[in-house]
């Protein structure tokens, strides 16, 4: 019975930005409420609760919260409004000090209590972050939006110190869990019926290192991959430096393994990747491609590049132009460097002015767009197997993904969102090919999940 108001009473919402370990994360914040009794409302204007779960990558990513915070009305009582994720575990308490509709401020460390922070915001509002490197999401309940796939973290954090890079200082250092914790979960997912799993990481190629005894991302990736009933393994993000040929060989072995890298090169210059603090040069980079698509046959790159970094110099662009040219990635996630407070590289003098650039990010862009569509040229007249992940921004084709991790948009009416089918691709366009459905291998029933 909804409120007069158009409120559900106990009902909640979870608006989710930046990466898919948010993504992962928000199934857990549905998990922890869903068991307290909560159900998930439709839309943000029928939800009690509403929860923000938080990136702050970049300066835009934030900007997007506190755009959404500042048009909830501050009369507006009967709602309850929570923050998470990065901004969170950045900000902290200043969050409610901005934004005073924001009536619970929480870290992943603190999420087992949500249900009771939300008993006592009723009083007034609460911080309450817990501690960042010890966060752990093992033992806490989980709502799996889609049956056929699923996310599975193996880590937590992040070791290194990219000189841009606020991650270290809001997720924590990296803490591994236990190869146990991660075959069982996977184990349980096939169980009920997933046939892909991600792992996830900031750095999922250092795997490990931090556990006693310690363990390998290769060795993992292998067993991950043994489960029987398991279709298709992907991972991500791997760092250049930590991608051992021991992991590559485990992607040619084991056919369960898709082909696809998400590799990030963040800059083609030596100058500038040594003050990123990248731990790799341009050689060692092209070298590790030329290794990986030696020894994994179709293998399909993916990478993130920023532009603009303090000091980059049209020579340095030039470089990063350049490697892109040669590397040929089938896909690029492009920045523009955002200043990020308590980082090195925001006391780095030289900062690139915007106009450069935003000229230097078009004129990546199109350079990139030219290799996204040559990639997805070869993709032409063949067959793929393709994930049904949701629905495309036209609403009469939904997304289907390679096991490369590439973009074949589908007819509506040909394949259900969460179904595994094979499909021949008939055109391409500048970010995505086009097919239609041969094959259904796997057909989803609608529902959700609980897990763990
Ligand atoms: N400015 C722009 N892009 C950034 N990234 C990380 N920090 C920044 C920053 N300060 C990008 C990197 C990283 C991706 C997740 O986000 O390319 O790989
Ligand atoms: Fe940030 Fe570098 Fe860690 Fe990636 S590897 S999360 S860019 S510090």
């Amino acid at each position: 019975m909804s409120s007069q108001n158009g409120i559900e009473p106990n009902s909640y919402i979870i608006r989710t930005f930046g990466c898919q370990m948010n993504v992962h994360d928000s199934e857990h914040i549905a998990g922890v409420l869903e068991e307290a009794g909560y159900s998930r409302a439709a839309n943000v204007g029928e939800a009690e609760i509403i929860i923000f779960n938080t990136c702050c990558v970049r300066e835009s990513a934030e900007d997007k919260v506190w755009g959404n915070l500042s048009a909830i009305q501050s009369d507006d009582t009967s709602r309850l409004v929570a923050v998470c994720g990065c901004m969170a575990e950045s900000h902290g308490h200043k969050i409610i000090e901005r934004s005073p509709v924001v009536d619970i401020v929480f870290g992943l460390d603190s999420l087992k209590r949500l249900p009771e922070l939300i008993r006592r915001s009723r009083n007034g509002s609460i911080c309450d972050l817990g501690d960042r490197d010890r966060a752990s999401l093992d033992a806490v309940p989980s709502i799996q939006v889609r049956r056929l796939r699923a996310w599975v973290p193996v880590s937590y954090g992040c070791d290194n110190r990219c000189s841009y890079c606020v991650v270290p200082y809001v997720r924590g250092k990296e803490r591994s869990r236990s190869p146990e914790a991660i075959l069982s979960e996977v184990e349980s997912l096939v169980g009920r019926g997933a046939v892909e799993v991600t792992l996830l990481g900031q750095n999922v190629n250092s795997y490990g290192r931090d556990l006693c005894p310690r363990a390998s991302f290769a060795e993992l990736l292998r067993s991950v991959a043994s489960v029987p009933g398991i279709r298709r393994v992907k991972y991500e993000t791997s760092h250049p430096r930590d991608l051992t040929d021991d992991i590559l060989t485990v992607m040619a072995e084991m056919p369960q393994v898709c082909e696809h890298l998400h590799l990030p090169v963040q800059s083609g210059s030596d100058r500038v990747l040594e003050a990123m603090n990248r731990g790799h040069d341009r050689l060692f980079y092209i070298d590790r491609v030329r290794k990986a698509r030696e020894m994994v046959k179709d293998l399909v790159i993916s990478t993130d590049i920023i532009v603009g970094f303090p000091g980059e110099t049209e020579a340095d662009f030039s470089d990063t132009l350049d490697l892109v040219d040669a590397v040929g990635f089938d896909s690029a996630f492009m920045f523009i460097y955002s200043r990020r407070e308590g980082t090195p590289a925001a006391e780095m003098a030289d900062e690139v002015p915007a106009e450069v650039k935003s000229e230097r990010f078009m004129r990546l862009s199109r350079l990139q767009d030219i290799k996204t569509s040559q990639s997805l040229g070869r993709l032409l007249g063949r067959s793929v197997e393709l994930m049904v992940e949701g629905s495309a921004r036209r609403g009469d084709y939904v997304v289907g993904r390679t096991r490369g991790n590439q973009v074949v948009l589908l007819p509506a009416g040909e394949a259900h969102v969460d179904s595994l089918v094979v499909a021949e691709v008939q055109k391409v366009g500048r970010h995505a090919a086009r097919g239609e459905v041969r094959e259904v291998l796997q057909a989803c029933c609608p529902g959700r999940l609980s897990k763990g």
